[in-house]
Parts: structure tokens; sequence; C-alpha cells
């Protein structure tokens, strides 16, 4: 069967993006920039980007598409292609375990975003009344999703969006990834752009007699050099670096193994990359921040994206949003925005497992879809009713494991690699990678991974396994379990193929 192909360089670049471009661009970012204090986040985040973000995505970009050429789209597959060993197709299922978990929490919080931007157009959210104005939006957020010691309890229209976006999901990826996830990024990544620049231009006019919104573009801008000192920044920053490009997801090494053997890859990834650092930094620096600051002032900000990771995006904004004039179709716009992002991402999350089955057991498309669909669906249902999966869920694959998948990946690649990683890197490129690079991704990164795994190790890590709640052990036993799973069907997989296309 022959592999697909993307058919175009702009679709691959906007599929790229998509990939990357997602609720952690407009959501996680001004988060984390706000609680490590703005400024001081920057420096940290901006080295992090060109010591990790950038050696990396140029090294996913190339195992993919060498991987591709061979007739495999995920890890386990090509890990085993470069060096025939049982445990690099162990460690390779790190490829196909991490994008799952990911998405499984992913398309919940992703539903959430399209049940706001409907309730906005429907014009049914809170009237926000006199000076406590967050509270109606925090209780709307609490029995949209519901609240619960153990179980939670959503309501009848969160769970039913749920099923629709994971439907929507479904229904782009049975089309294929030229006839359905090219297609649809054509349309949804320009659309993407102009709803962010539309909302920030609005954001820009926003001020009070507590602050403006150029305060809060200062408060992220302003270099603050003593934070370098602080190790929680910098592994914040870092944290944040991986998620945005999603790095260490196997996402991208999937969506690079459909590019054809000699197709460029160092200006095109470089394009996807700054794509989606402009919609981080530029669009996402200037649309949840500054309007915090521009209504609460940068203390109060700080305080309200301390208080809880989807505080900023649920509560606040849509608060901001519905005291100002045509507030409905602003909130509408700013929910609609994350859906689009979300929905670019998730398809890509999704698409290793899919192409784990194409691939190592030969399956129809459709089959592939509706089997990785519906070991998602069944497991949404644990985020969706029991409290502290989704969390659990975000810290191990999202948080930790991506690191330590992409320093198999980098160690892999650059040091026992069977060809040259700069020719490979390299060829077909329009422009080339700096040879100082190939030094960055041999020494530096794996050091500057190693020292983050190490920090987490001694601090993070003892910290969540403290937390002794059934449930998380519920959590992190089902996490194993898929992980098992994964590793059982990959050696059931026919023997692997040597096909080159
Ligand atoms: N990179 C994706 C995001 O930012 C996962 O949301």
């Amino acid at each position: 069967m022959e592999r697909e192909r993307w058919a175009t360089k702009i679709g691959l670049i906007l599929a790229m993006a998509g990939n990357a471009i997602g609720l952690g661009n407009f959501l996680r970012f001004p988060v984390q920039a706000t609680q490590n204090g703005g400024g001081a986040f920057m420096i940290p985040y901006i080295i992090s980007f060109l010591l990790i973000g950038i050696p990396l995505m140029w090294i996913e970009w190339a195992i993919g598409r060498w991987g591709g050429s061979r007739g495999h789209g995920t890890t386990p597959g090509i890990f085993y292609e470069i060096k025939r060993n049982n445990l690099l197709r162990v460690l390779g299922v790190f490829g196909l375990w991490i994008p799952l978990v990911v998405v499984i929490y992913y398309t919940y919080i992703e539903s959430w975003t399209l049940g706001y931007a409907l309730k906005f157009l429907m014009g049914s959210v809170p009237k926000v009344v006199g000076e406590n104005f967050l509270e109606p939006f925090r209780n709307f957020l609490v029995s949209y999703k519901g609240e619960g010691q153990t179980f939670l309890k959503p309501s009848l229209y969160a769970y039913i969006i749920f099923v629709i976006t994971f439907l929507i999901n479904i229904l782009i990826l049975i089309r294929g990834v030229s006839g359905g996830i090219e297609k649809f990024v054509k349309f949804a990544m320009p659309l993407l752009f102009l709803l962010a620049i539309f909302l920030v231009f609005k954001v820009f006019l926003l001020q009070t007699e507590k602050g403006s919104a150029v305060e809060g573009l200062n408060f992220l801008w302003e270099p603050d050099f003593r934070a370098l000192k602080d190790p929680k920044v910098w592994i914040s920053a870092a944290g944040q670096v991986f998620f945005t490009l999603s790095l260490g997801f196997g996402a991208i090494i999937t969506y690079a193994s459909y590019l054809k053997r000699d197709d460029d890859i160092t200006l095109s990834g470089l394009t996807a990359s700054s794509l989606n650092e402009f919609a981080e930094v530029i669009l996402g620096g200037s649309l949840a921040i500054p309007a915090a600051v521009a209504f609460f002032g940068v203390k109060e900000a700080v305080e309200v994206a301390k208080s809880g990771a989807f505080d900023l995006g649920f509560v606040s904004l849509p608060a901001i949003f519905s005291t100002i004039e045509g507030g409905n179709f602003l909130g509408f716009a700013w929910f609609f925005l994350l859906f689009i992002a979300g929905l670019t991402s998730s398809i890509a999350l999704t698409q290793p497992i899919i192409a784990f089955f194409e691939d190592e057991f030969k399956m129809e498309r459709k089959t592939a879809v509706l089997i990785s669909g519906s070991i998602i669906f069944l497991s949404s249902q644990a985020v969706i009713f029991i409290k502290g999966f989704l969390e659990e869920m975000d810290f191990w694959a999202g948080t930790i494991a991506v690191v330590f998948f992409s320093l198999v990946e980098i160690v892999l690649f650059t040091w026992f690699f069977k060809g040259d990683p700069y020719e490979e890197i390299n060829r077909g490129g329009i422009i080339k990678m700096p040879r100082l690079y190939l030094f960055i991704m041999k020494y530096i990164t794996p050091l500057f991974l190693l020292a983050l795994l190490f920090i987490w190790g001694i601090s993070a890590i003892p910290q969540i396994l403290k937390e002794s709640k059934w449930t998380l052990w519920v959590a992190r036993f089902y996490m194993l379990c898929l992980f098992l799973l994964l590793t059982l069907l990959v050696f059931l997989a026919p023997k692997v193929s040597k096909r080159e296309t």
C-alpha cells in the first residue's frame, strides 16, 4: 500500500504550524508567563527555544522523513530501522503513547472552547455585575465541567459538545492526510490568524482606571535578568517550549513522515516553528495578559493566573469581554479561535496512532481511524468523570515524558544514526542548517534535557507521587495499561517492512 504524501508545500507548512499552534499558545503560554513574572520568563523561554526548540524540531522532521521513506510513520518502527534493538522499539512506544494520552484529555478541553463559543453566540452566558465580576464566570466554569471530590458531573451540554468535537476530529481524520488534514488546515489556519489579529486589535483598546493593555505588554516584555537564577522559571519556560512546538510528542515525526525523500526540511521546519512563535508570543502574548492587566492591574492579573490553569482563559477573559460593547461576539471570537487552534493540534495528536495501524498492520485508513477513535473516546470518559485524571495525564505524558522522549530521540539521531545526521537534515534543504547546530544537538541540548529531568526527578516527581488519592493511582495505572497495550501491539505487528518507496 502506497503511503500518503502532503499534496502541497503550503499545505505541509500550515499542517505543521497547526500541529504546533494550539491551546498551548493562547491558554498555557499566558498563564506560564504571568505565573513566572512576565519579563522574567521571556529570556529563559527564548534561550530554550533556540537551544531545545529549534534543534529538536529539525531532528523530528529529519527522523520522520527518513522513517516515512522506509514505510514507518511512528517511532517504534523508525527506531528499529535505525538500530535493530528491541529496547529501542519499546522506547519508540513513547512516540505513540504520549500523543495518545495527551489527545485523550486535550480533546475534552478543546470541546469546552466550542461549548463556550456557542454559548457566547447564543448570548447565554452569565451577566457580570458589580465589583466581583469574576465570580459568575467561575461558577459557570464549575457547573460546565462539574466539580466534586472524586467524581465530576459535567453538564449534559458539556458532554454533548464533547461528542460533537470528537466527531469533528474523526470526520477530518477519516478523509486522510492530504484529503482531510491538509484541506482542513488550508482553510482553518488563515481563519485562526484573522481571528487572533482581530482580537489583538480589540484588546489593545482596553483601558480602565486599574491599568491598560500597554502595561500588560510592558509586564511581558520588560526583561528581568534576576530570574535567570531561578530554576523554576527555567523549567517552566523549557516545558512551555516543548508543549507549544509539540516536541517529543511523536506528532511532528508522524507529519514529517508524509514528506518525500528529498523534500526541504530546514526552511519548512523553521517557517512552521516561526509561525508558531508568532502565534504564541506576538498574538498569544497580546491577548490574555494585556486584557487581564488592563482590567485588574499587574498584581491582580498575576493572582488570577496563579489561581488555576484555566482561570485566565475561561474566567477572566470572558468576564472582561462580557463587560464591553459587542462582548458576545468577542467572546465567541476568542473561544472559536481556541477551538480552531485546539482542533488543528488534536488531529495531529491522533494521527500517530492511526499511522501506526496503517503502516504496521496494513489497515485501511477507515478501520485505523475507527479503532484509534474508539480507544480515545472510551479513555476520555475517565477524564470527563474522574477528578484528577486530566492533570495527572498532563503531568506524566504532556510534561515529563516529552522531555524524556526528546532525549531518546536526540541521542539516537545524533550519536547512533546510520548516516550523517548533518547531511540527513540538510538533504534537499533550501537553506543549510548552521554547523554550530550539530554541536548544540550533540552536546548542549542533551545536557539541558538531562538537567531538566534531574531537577524534576528530585523535586516535582516525588512531590506528585506523594499525592496518595486512589483516583490518581487509577489514572497512573490506566496510563501504564495503555503503554503495555501499545507495546504488545508493536511486537504483534508483522515483521518490520524494509520497503523503500
Ligand atoms: N502544541 C500544541 C499546543 O500548543 C499541543 O497546544
